[in-house]
């Protein structure tokens, strides 16, 4: 067992955050609990409730973190080790899910390296003539990814994304609780900290003035006339991606598990060459979930859990995170 001093927690607090979460809310804290243990602690007021009626993609975002955590202890030669998941309220508005201890002694882990350089890449794919070859690694690293590089079936599935998205937007509680966790001007003051801005939306400020008002006041007049949809549309970002990656995990598997794999899979696919952006409408929507499944043919032991659009990116991207202030996250 290794002792975790509050020096090496905020280090590995301010890596494991860089983990994703769903519209960056940013659920995961942690609790040093004695000098040896350390636990994730669900902060309870940060939810998506409208885009995440269950909570299984806040329980998602946790994985990913506890992934995280896993990753930045895996650069330190360190590990998590005897691992409990409990359910212990701390306060009104947290409640610890699972604990574990640090040990020494781990060999490195290949996806270490990537954390700093993954991030959501909302723009734009080009086709480059390694793109078959960066499928191949991705589909032979893991067996949870379902890899789908035809051209009219890529078309197909861009239509149903936006088809999908469009059917959620449409539901005026989804547009406001959207807006509210996004920055669409440099002055808000979460720009850098939580929810999608600007930036991590790849939109300028025109753009970003344009969905402002599409999702916002403008919205009901636009439908009715029958161009919002179009004015959303981002099947033309889709339709560019060099695949469409479905992420299925068995059916039944504990939530905090299928979020560490979840940013695994990420990982990999930037150790593949790649950029990617989730498409969760697509897993979420019934009916659209249930095309993929019959596309792909996946057996029914399986959840088709999240959708990845990937590809090689446009332009050069410099990787930038948008996180919650370290002391923030140690409580
Ligand atoms: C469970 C889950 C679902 C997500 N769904 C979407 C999505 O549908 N569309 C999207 O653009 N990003 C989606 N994301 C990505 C997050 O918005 C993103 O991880 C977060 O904004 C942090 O930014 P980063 O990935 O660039 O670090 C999802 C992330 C998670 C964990």
């Amino acid at each position: 067992m290794s002792a975790l001093t509050p020096d090496l927690l905020r280090e590995l607090v301010a890596e494991a955050r860089l983990a994703p979460s769903v519209h960056n809310i940013q659920p995961t804290r942690w609790r040093l609990l004695d000098g040896e243990r350390l636990a994730l602690v669900d902060d309870t007021s940060v939810r998506a409730p409208v885009a995440d009626p269950s909570g299984h993609d806040v329980l998602v975002s946790h994985g990913a973190a506890l992934e995280g955590m896993s990753l930045a202890l895996n650069r330190r030669g360190l590990a998590i080790t005897a691992m409990t998941t409990i359910e212990q309220p701390l306060s009104p508005q947290s409640a610890a899910l699972c604990s574990f201890a640090i040990r020494q002694g781990v060999a490195p882990d290949p996806l270490a390296g990537l954390v700093t350089r993954r991030m959501s890449w909302r723009g734009k794919f080009v086709a480059s003539p390694e793109d078959g070859a960066s499928l191949v690694q991705l589909a032979v690293a893991r067996d949870d990814l379902v890899c789908i590089g035809d051209r009219p079936a890529i078309a197909d599935i861009a239509g149903w994304a936006d088809q999908a998205e469009y059917s959620f937007v449409r539901g005026d509680d989804y547009r406001a609780e959207l807006l509210e966790w996004m920055r669409l001007s440099p002055g808000h003051p979460h720009y850098l900290h939580d929810g999608l801005n600007r930036d991590a939306l790849a939109m300028n400020a025109v753009e970003a003035t344009a969905a402002r008002y599409v999702l916002g006041s403008l919205f009901k007049p636009l439908d009715r006339l029958g161009l919002a949809a179009a004015l959303l549309a981002d099947s033309a970002k889709t339709a560019s991606a060099a695949a469409i990656v479905l992420f299925c995990r068995p059916v039944g598997e504990d939530p905090l598990t299928t979020g560490r794999h979840f940013y695994r899979s990420w990982l990999e696919i930037d150790r593949a060459g790649f950029a990617a952006c989730p498409i969760s409408a697509l897993s979420d929507h019934p009916d659209f979930n249930d095309r993929l499944r019959k596309l792909a043919r996946i057996g029914g032991e399986l959840r088709l859990v999240n959708v990845f659009r990937v590809g090689r990116s446009a332009k050069p991207v410099k990787p930038r995170h948008f996180r919650l202030p370290v002391e923030q996250l140690i409580v």
